[in-house]
């Protein structure tokens, strides 16, 4: 079985036995992956809609694996309980619904030894809200496919981490948009994601200019600001 890239550099970050789920696993794919790959023996397969977990019926029946893989009908973290896996990847979801999925079943995230995130947008505002409620990012990667950079979070949750260094991140704005963890490991595609996201804010300046209002140039300017910063992390990767 050969996964895209995005999805098997995600399902390569789960660590070995450990038991998992699967959230918003529609076509079932990773936990499949992951069994016949032997490096894990069981898996919850979870989708909130019928017809993801249909197909991800069908993947586990095509590959004999109805034993070792259960399907779950329900929402992010709520069809699991306490303790019941080790691991949870959450991938192909905006940043913002992976953060409210987190949230409502805080007591359970807290309780896992790693969740695997990948958020399709909006991954700044899941930073943001990780920093900001006790997960640390324990390593960050980024992966192309076709012509788009995917961010991975491998996750935790630690209080101890709301520290004086925690809080001096929160105001660096910047580095919710470009993973500390990317910078750290000088990822290979960093400069390529960097200068995607320099040209992203210069084409929000080419719309908003010629526009007039307080709101426009108050959004210019913080793409310009945005646009510095991201330069300044470009020099230094350099
Ligand atoms: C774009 S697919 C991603 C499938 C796969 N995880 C991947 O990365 O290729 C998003 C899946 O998340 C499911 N989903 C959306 N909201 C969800 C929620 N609140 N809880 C669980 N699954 C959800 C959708 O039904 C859909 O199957």
């Amino acid at each position: 079985m050969k996964l895209t890239p995005r999805l098997e550099a995600v399902a390569n970050l789960v660590s070995d036995d450990a038991r998992i789920a699967d959230i918003g696993t529609d076509h079932g794919y990773i936990p499949v992956y992951l069994i016949k790959k032997n490096k894990i023996k069981y898996a919850i397969a979870a989708d909130v809609n019928k017809g993801p977990l249909n197909n991800a019926k069908k993947e586990i029946s095509l590959n004999n694996l109805e034993h070792r893989i259960e399907l779950r009908l329900g929402s992010g973290l709520s069809v699991l309980t306490v303790g019941e896996v080790d691991e949870v990847v959450i991938a192909g979801m905006g940043g913002v619904l992976i953060s409210q999925l987190i949230e409502t079943e805080f007591e359970i995230a807290k309780k896992l030894d790693k969740m695997i995130l990948q958020p399709m947008q909006a991954s700044a505002e899941l930073r943001r809200y990780l920093h900001e409620n006790g997960f640390v990012i324990e390593e960050e990667i980024l992966v192309k496919e076709d012509f788009r950079i995917y961010e991975i979070m491998v996750v935790k949750y630690d209080d101890r981490e709301i520290s004086k260094e925690q809080e001096k991140e929160q105001e660096e704005e910047i580095y919710y948009e470009v993973g500390k963890g990317l910078l750290r490991n000088k990822d290979c595609l960093l400069l390529e994601f960097i200068d995607k996201k320099i040209k992203e804010y210069y084409n929000i300046i080419g719309k908003l200019e010629g526009k007039a209002g307080e709101k426009i140039e108050s959004r210019i300017y913080e793409c310009k600001s945005k646009i510095q910063k991201l330069e300044e992390l470009r020099n230094h990767v350099h």
